[in-house]
């Protein structure tokens, strides 16, 4: 795809060699995320951060992400401080808001919103999460993750990843886009493990089969995550149930500690999660005794999300190329964070 100047909505509109690209000019910007080196490559440039739901990393990766590249973030966030609780359209909305800014990035409860949004927009929008529907800068942080463990365990591609999905699978955003994502590759077999009520919807399952990915659903966990590279927990989406009574249902439903873990996954099973993790008594998907676990990649993740976000500003305000050029030493102490 042509990145320069383009709106990221949808996992849909890349091939596996836009996903290797992404991933190349993510490498790219170690050295900067990692504070070894400073940009000014996006000096001036202004990045509008509006997300309508609550969000920590989505949102603070975004904007540290521009920061790195040297550009500055102008933030709205929630519907009640900006004038959409006027009764103001997303097309009017969009019209204003992209007059003050280069790029902007969003999240919205509504499924096809940002799409919308993007749409009416003067400049590239980038998909923070719209409702349940899509979250794909979350699974391309997730499947350079992937890329970067396998690698790790001494596996070089993507291709022939046997990888397990637990939790709410209906209205969980990041997993519909991973599942999206992994139809790019080849001998992908994927567990799909979630309460009966709770099931990947049909469409994307049916979207994973034709392209040639084994997919096995279950709604029983332990068995599922016997032989997997990955086990990719979730969190019961509660914000888009009815009521909270009927979240509470399936919460502690599939939770996953380092007794379970010893007892039924491989030895170097990567264990993952988008975050937030529900570590409330009675969630728990991912126990704190899997905090030492070396496999536990979670702040992996988190931190991957920055680079991959930095390639995505990159890639689609088209300075990939000019990022070492306006770079210069780092003189303050940096620690060893990474
Ligand atoms: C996820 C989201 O908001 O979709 N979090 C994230 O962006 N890292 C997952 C979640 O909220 O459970």
């Amino acid at each position: 795809m042509q990145f320069t100047g383009s709106h990221i909505i949808s996992i849909g509109q890349f091939e596996r060699a836009d996903i290797e690209r992404i991933f190349e000019v993510a490498d790219q910007m170690v050295p900067y995320a990692h504070r070894r080196r400073v940009t000014k490559v996006l000096d001036g440039a202004i990045l509008g951060s509006m997300f309508f739901e609550p969000s920590t990393r989505t949102r603070v990766s975004f904007g540290s992400a521009f920061n790195l590249l040297g550009g500055e973030v102008r933030e709205t966030i929630g519907f009640e401080s900006s004038a959409i609780a006027k009764g103001e359209s997303l097309y009017d909305t969009a019209r204003v808001l992209s007059g003050y800014s280069d790029v902007i990035s969003m999240r919205h409860p509504q499924e096809g919103s940002v799409a919308e949004f993007a749409a009416a927009s003067r400049v590239p929008v980038i998909n923070g999460g719209d409702g349940s529907n899509e979250h794909p800068s979350q699974a391309l942080l997730d499947l350079y993750t992937i890329k970067k463990e396998l690698q790790h365990h001494g596996r070089d591609d993507v291709d022939g990843l046997r990888i397990a999905l637990i939790g709410d699978l209906k209205y969980g955003r990041t997993v519909h886009s991973l599942c999206k994502l992994l139809t790019l590759f080849k001998d992908v077999t994927i567990w799909l493990i979630s309460p009966k009520e709770l099931r990947m919807p049909g469409d994307i399952v049916e979207q994973m089969r034709t392209a040639g990915l084994t997919v096995n659903e279950s709604d029983s966990m332990e068995d599922s995550i016997a032989h997997v590279d990955i086990a990719y927990s979730t969190r019961i989406q509660e914000e888009r149930f009815a009521s909270q009574e009927e979240a509470n249902l399936y919460r502690g439903r599939y939770r996953l500690n380092q007794a379970i873990y010893t007892r039924f996954c491989e030895p170097n099973t990567v264990i993952m999660h988008p975050l937030p993790r529900d570590s409330r008594a009675g969630a728990n998907e991912l126990d704190n005794d899997l905090n030492d676990n070396p496999n536990l990649a979670i702040f992996r993740q988190t931190d991957n999300g920055v680079l991959v976000r930095m390639a995505l500003f990159a890639l689609v305000l088209d300075v990939v190329d000019l990022v070492d050029k306006y770079s210069s030493d780092v003189h303050w102490y940096t620690g060893s964070r990474f």
